[in-house]
């Protein structure tokens, strides 16, 4: 029988701070910049589980959602409104990163089998920061969202100008219309021992930026030349941003690109 999916969200807050203890002052402020400074920094986490498994023929219920409640206040005593590194016995040997704390809140949740089958963790660090974790060792995933706002108009060069306006209806206007684009960027790898992280975040900032957002925020999409002719619908847009992007990446293997045209249009695209 399918397995049912229930996520359930809960929100903590926790300092951090970024520090290699073998490495020298210089050399843990250029890995780790304003992550480094004393005493640390907090921020306000959102916490995602998933857990699969059958609905129970009796309750109807895969998991009680009171009990999956009640454990994950449980176990985030040990981590809300605390001092990741200085509180917590986690994280002395490793940095506090997205990453590290999704792997450690795994392998918490995972000892508590009245949960059932733990499927997925998201842990976001803010709205634009997140990481997930499904149990696989070397897998993490590290998601960063990003914004551009562009203008295109639908237009298909092998239709008449009445087929056109049939077809894509307000999107086929006289001139351009625009949107606020909102880019999900999802790397997947192993976490670097030494850093805590996946993939350097500055750097894949760098790598988006000069591949995908300077060449299209504030643009007429339909006047980027690889672009002029083909249609520029969101599934044409989240493929191609998908190839400026996949051979770019400062580590990490591209897992998927998720692409919102606008608040109510989301396209993903996997390779
Ligand atoms: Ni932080």
């Amino acid at each position: 029988m399918p397995e049912v999916r229930l996520t359930k969200r809960i929100e903590f807050a926790a300092a951090h701070r970024y520090c290699h203890a073998a490495w020298d002052e210089a050399r843990n402020r250029a890995a780790f910049g304003a992550c480094f400074n004393e005493p640390g920094h907090g921020h306000n986490y959102m916490l995602e589980v998933t857990v699969a498994g059958q609905a129970d023929p009796q309750t109807g219920m895969v998991v009680n959602l009171y009990d999956l409640k009640r454990v994950l206040k449980e176990i985030l005593e040990e981590f809300d409104h605390k001092h990741l590194n200085l509180d917590t016995p986690y994280f002395r040997d490793r940095i506090p990163t997205t990453e590290n704390i999704a792997v450690v809140l795994w392998r918490v949740l995972a000892a508590r089998p009245e949960i059932g089958r733990l499927e997925r963790i998201r842990l976001y660090e803010d709205e634009d920061l997140s990481a997930e974790f499904l149990g696989i060792d070397n897998q993490a995933g590290v998601t960063k969202r990003y914004h551009f706002s562009a203008a295109h108009r639908l237009q298909s060069q092998g239709l008449s100008e009445e087929q056109n306006r049939r077809l894509f209806g307000k999107c086929h206007g006289h001139g351009s219309h625009g949107h606020n684009y909102v880019l999900h960027v999802t790397v997947q790898g192993g976490v670097d021992p030494s850093t805590g992280m996946l993939v350097d975040i500055p750097a894949l900032d760098r790598a988006v930026a000069e591949r995908i957002l300077r060449r299209f925020d504030h643009q007429d999409l339909d006047r980027d030349p690889e672009l002029a002719g083909r249609i520029t619908s969101g599934e044409n847009l989240v493929r191609f941003l998908w190839d400026l992007l996949v051979k770019g990446l400062p580590a990490g293997r591209l897992e998927r690109i998720g692409l919102s045209e606008t608040r109510g249009a989301y396209y993903e695209y996997r390779g």
